[in-house]
């Protein structure tokens, strides 16, 4: 193996040279992409409309920052909010940056409303939401929380409750929460998926509470389950969701989608990012977009 690379990963030894559809080669041999980059390749490898909305953009440009305008960018969220529950979006680099942007905007939209308590967030058992400090504190995988943490470990600003719990997670709502928060499948936890009943209870309580509803779509999400995102099949929506993975189908964005309501408290300097849905990220994740909306997705 490589000497200069940090070895936080389990490297199998294998190099792919290039990938063609659901196909990837090594110098000798052809292999089946059965992971897909790990929920990202939603429309495999070497894709011809991805390759060309990336070949146009690189020729015309890459990066601006966000102190401007961004065609593309404005393209896309009004693409993805025609799709989906959201009014408004947010774009980042990456699935954790979404789950932890997700954090700051509820605990914003609280706080705007002069809820300064208001700050906790209900979580899952088996979730994950990404490696950022705050997304090992919403995830319950207790290695990825070793010696990254400050006392016992803690779980400062998340509350976890059982899955399909919903009577439990009843009894965890309280003046200090902000929002419920979860996969609406659970990825790296294991595949778990939940009762409508759990869907449907857990949107009650949380209209009835005064609290947000947030789901984490970075691995369900993107046409994933058959539907542009998951919580689609189950008859209700959330205030607030994150996106990355198959958003740009192998090219780096993430993004946080919520609706007019929960966007309030964000005005210019509450957050940012420097690369957050520049013109080739976004450009790419048009075409992924365009592609996967469409009846018959062509390879
Ligand atoms: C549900 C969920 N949220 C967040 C993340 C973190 O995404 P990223 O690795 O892009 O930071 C992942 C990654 O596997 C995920 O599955």
């Amino acid at each position: 193996m490589n000497n200069y690379i940090l070895p936080n990963y389990n490297r199998i030894n294998l190099k792919f040279i290039y990938g063609n559809g659901s196909w990837l080669y090594t110098k000798n041999e052809k292999y089946l992409d059965f992971s897909s980059g790990i929920a990202v390749n939603c429309l495999g490898h070497a894709n011809q409309k991805l390759i060309k909305a990336l070949e146009l953009q690189a020729k015309k440009l890459w990066h601006t920052s966000n102190l401007y305008r961004i065609s593309e960018q404005e393209q896309l969220a009004k693409k993805l909010c025609d799709n989906s529950f959201a009014d408004k979006v947010f774009f980042c680099n990456s699935g954790a940056e979404a789950t932890d942007g997700i954090v700051k905007i509820v605990r914003k939209y609280h706080y705007a409303l002069g809820n300064k308590n208001r700050k906790n967030i209900i979580v899952l058992n088996n979730a994950f939401h990404g490696r950022t400090v705050t997304g090992i504190q919403a995830g319950s995988n207790k290695a990825h929380r070793e010696g990254f943490l400050g006392k016992k470990n803690c779980d400062c600003g998340f509350t976890r409750v059982s899955i399909n719990e919903v009577d439990f997670l009843e009894k965890k709502i309280d003046s200090s929460t902000a929002a419920v928060l979860f996969e609406p499948i659970q990825g790296e936890g294991g595949i778990n998926t939940f009762s409508y009943e759990f869907f449907k209870k857990v949107k009650r309580l949380c209209k009835k509470n005064n609290i947000l509803l947030a789901f984490d779509e970075v691995q369900s999400g993107i046409a994933r389950t058959g539907k542009l995102f998951s919580y689609q099949w189950y008859g209700i929506s959330p205030d607030i969701m994150s996106l990355a993975k198959g958003l740009g189908g192998g090219f780096p964005i993430g993004a946080v989608l919520m609706t007019n309501k929960v966007s309030k408290g964000m005005n210019p300097g509450t957050h940012g990012s420097t690369f957050g849905g520049n013109q080739l990220a976004c450009s790419v994740a048009l075409a992924v977009i365009k592609e996967v909306t469409k009846k018959n997705v062509s390879k």
